[in-house]
């Protein structure tokens, strides 16, 4: 009779006898799979885990501080929050092309990982939370084991190149069975029910350079729309949902004014695994309701579209 919570107690028993004394470090990327990795291992090997969440300053409204915060202040994991944005921002200042900024963002991420990783103290083990489909994929596309880290940064390789071995508690799980037990070790169903959110992160919903101010829109508009989208209760219902803000300036009025500033694209999708994915049929007063409100609230952004574009052949993501 298999239960999660059986689940649970086997594999804080299994962690505990593959770690032993030795300490262990794991990227959290506020993503499902890491978080509930996280909180299995803390709940096995408690301080002996150490987590680093690199913030590369593309992430959403307030992502860092309610990731940090939840894992440290309200399940006191030990947390580092890397902020190097200036760093991030600096390197990809003046770089237009989707994949060189996918690049630029995989690199730096290992450099910074790393470096966080080599202040810790008697680490031999690197978490990640890797699942059954990715060891799956992994085997099919190059014969070998998993050795990635679980967050599209392409960090294949990584734990050798730093001597470590690898702890993968969630292996032989599916993302819903994952779900399950973070459910179990009380993780918040909000968190538990997030959308998939990409490794490069802002930086692809910036089409063509990123700038500062870009960011700064780009974050208050899609506060926005999510908050719409969960106050109509359709955040369940979606797979990802998110702004692109556009490379482009429109004209527009605004009272006794001419306005000329960004565009932006809604975006939002049903899918199954996201390999294929059908726009969200939203309802015109929905859409009509929330462009308003971007558009009156956000400073910057004076035209919103809405993207029905499936995959194929568009993508979920703009980049
Ligand atoms: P696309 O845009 O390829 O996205 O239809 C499919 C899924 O993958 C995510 N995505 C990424 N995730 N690094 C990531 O970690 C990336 O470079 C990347 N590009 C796309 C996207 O958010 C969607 O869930």
């Amino acid at each position: 009779d298999w239960t999660m919570g059986a689940y649970r107690a086997e594999m804080v028993e299994k962690i505990k006898s593959q770690v032993g004394d030795k300490n262990v470090i794991c990227a959290l990327s506020g993503g499902v799979d890491s978080s509930v990795a996280a909180a299995l291992l803390h709940e096995a090997i408690g301080d002996q885990l150490t987590c680093v969440f690199v913030d590369h300053g593309l992430l959403r409204k307030n992502e860092a501080d309610e990731v940090v915060g939840m894992f440290r202040d309200h399940m006191n994991l030990q947390v580092i929050h890397a902020d190097e944005t200036e760093l991030f921002l600096g390197e990809l200042e003046g770089q237009s092309d989707p994949e060189t900024k996918r690049k630029i963002i995989g690199k730096l991420f290992i450099d910074v990982f790393q470096k966080y990783a080599d202040q810790i103290e008697g680490a031999e083990f690197l978490a990640q939370g890797t699942l059954y489909p990715d060891v799956i994929e992994s085997v099919s596309f190059s014969g070998g084991p998993s050795v990635t880290i679980k967050s599209h940064h392409n960090v294949g390789g990584l734990p050798e190149k730093m001597g470590l071995k690898l702890v993968e508690p969630l292996r032989e799980l599916f993302k819903d069975e994952v779900r399950a037990l973070g459910h179990e070790l009380g993780l918040p169903a909000h968190f538990i029910g997030r959308h998939p959110f990409p490794g490069p992160g802002l930086a692809i919903r910036c089409p063509g350079e990123i700038t500062r101010e870009k960011l700064e829109i780009l974050r208050e508009a899609d506060a926005i729309y999510i908050d719409q989208i969960r106050k109509h209760g359709l955040y369940d219902d979606i797979w990802q949902a998110f702004v692109a803000i556009l490379p482009v300036r429109t004209v527009g009025v605004m009272g006794d004014g001419r306005t000329y500033d960004y565009a932006c694209a809604l975006r939002a999708v049903t899918s199954v695994d996201g390999m294929t994915a059908d726009y969200y049929p939203f309802s015109h007063e929905f859409l009509g309701e929330t462009a308003t409100r971007i558009i009156n609230e956000v400073k910057g952004i004076n035209r919103c579209t809405y993207d029905i574009t499936s995959k194929p052949p568009g993508t979920i993501e703009w980049e």
